[in-house]
């Protein structure tokens, strides 16, 4: 049984540039679900112990989440990158068509769309007239893209462009309750500022750490609970209200 969906109306053939793709055989609607991946969840340093082959046919969910691809090339894996695209996400693992599609056109969508992270960056050979060169992590941060492809980015990704414009410095009130609160429960204390700095009213503390753009000894100090790093945390927080 395959791992991911195809729709009946494409078929995987190889296309010039970019190993294979999928094409259409039949007309496809606007609002079509063209695919779906399956595949096994894994954290990032899972996900790279595979070869880079698989994490190319593979998709990321979330922040720090991947579904890996199926050992064996599957249709369903060969949408391929175009900087014009016709389909976009329709969900964290679900690519649908944005307009119709004829007979014979190549499924495509922005893998800007998908990708928050660097696991499979590219020199894009699409040939559109508006192609950018480069595939890479950081595209969806683009906001010319963020308003070209909006309502056809994965949940997480709408979920980080949320935080951008939601987060804020802290207040001097806002300092003074880390201060007063932190010694009787300094990750209680962390997580309300962090919420705010990050702009992630939701968030855990873990994942508010590991968003947090400190270096990587201090992170794990702070995630283990070490008081000289939590310490270390609230004063950069106390001085600069932010990061
Ligand atoms: C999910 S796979 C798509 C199927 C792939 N073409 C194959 O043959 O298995 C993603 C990989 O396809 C290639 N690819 C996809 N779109 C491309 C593009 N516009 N230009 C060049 N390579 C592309 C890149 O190697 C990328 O890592
Ligand atoms: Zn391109």
């Amino acid at each position: 049984m395959a791992e991911n969906y195809l729709t009946p109306r494409a078929e995987m053939r190889p296309t010039p540039g970019a190993g294979f793709g999928s094409f259409a055989v039949a007309p496809i609607p606007a609002g079509t679900i063209v695919a779906c991946f399956g595949g096994t969840p894994l954290d990032r340093a899972a996900f790279d112990r595979h070869d880079a082959d698989r994490r190319s046919r593979s998709i990321q969910i979330d922040d720090d989440t991947f579904l890996l691809g199926p050992e064996i090339r599957e249709p369903g894996d060969a949408i391929n990158h175009s900087c014009e695209p016709n389909c976009g996400m329709g969900g964290a693992a679900q690519v649908v068509a944005m307009r119709d599609i004829a007979i014979g056109e190549t499924l495509t969508f922005d893998y800007a769309m998908a990708d928050g992270s660097d696991y499979d960056e590219f020199d894009c050979a699409c040939e559109s007239p508006s192609c950018r060169g480069r595939v890479t992590g950081s595209d969806w941060q683009r906001t010319d893209l963020q308003q070209r492809h909006a309502g056809y980015f994965s949940p997480y990704l709408v979920r980080r462009m949320r935080a951008a414009g939601a987060s804020r410095k802290l207040t001097k009130r806002d300092v003074e309750i880390l201060m007063n609160t932190l010694d009787d429960d300094p990750i209680a204390s962390l997580t309300t500022a962090l919420r705010v700095v990050l702009g992630r009213p939701h968030s855990t503390f873990e994942t508010l750490v590991s968003l947090s753009p400190i270096d990587a000894a201090w992170r794990s100090g702070v995630i283990a609970g070490h008081a000289a790093a939590l310490d270390r945390l609230a004063s950069h927080l106390n001085e600069c209200r932010g990061f």
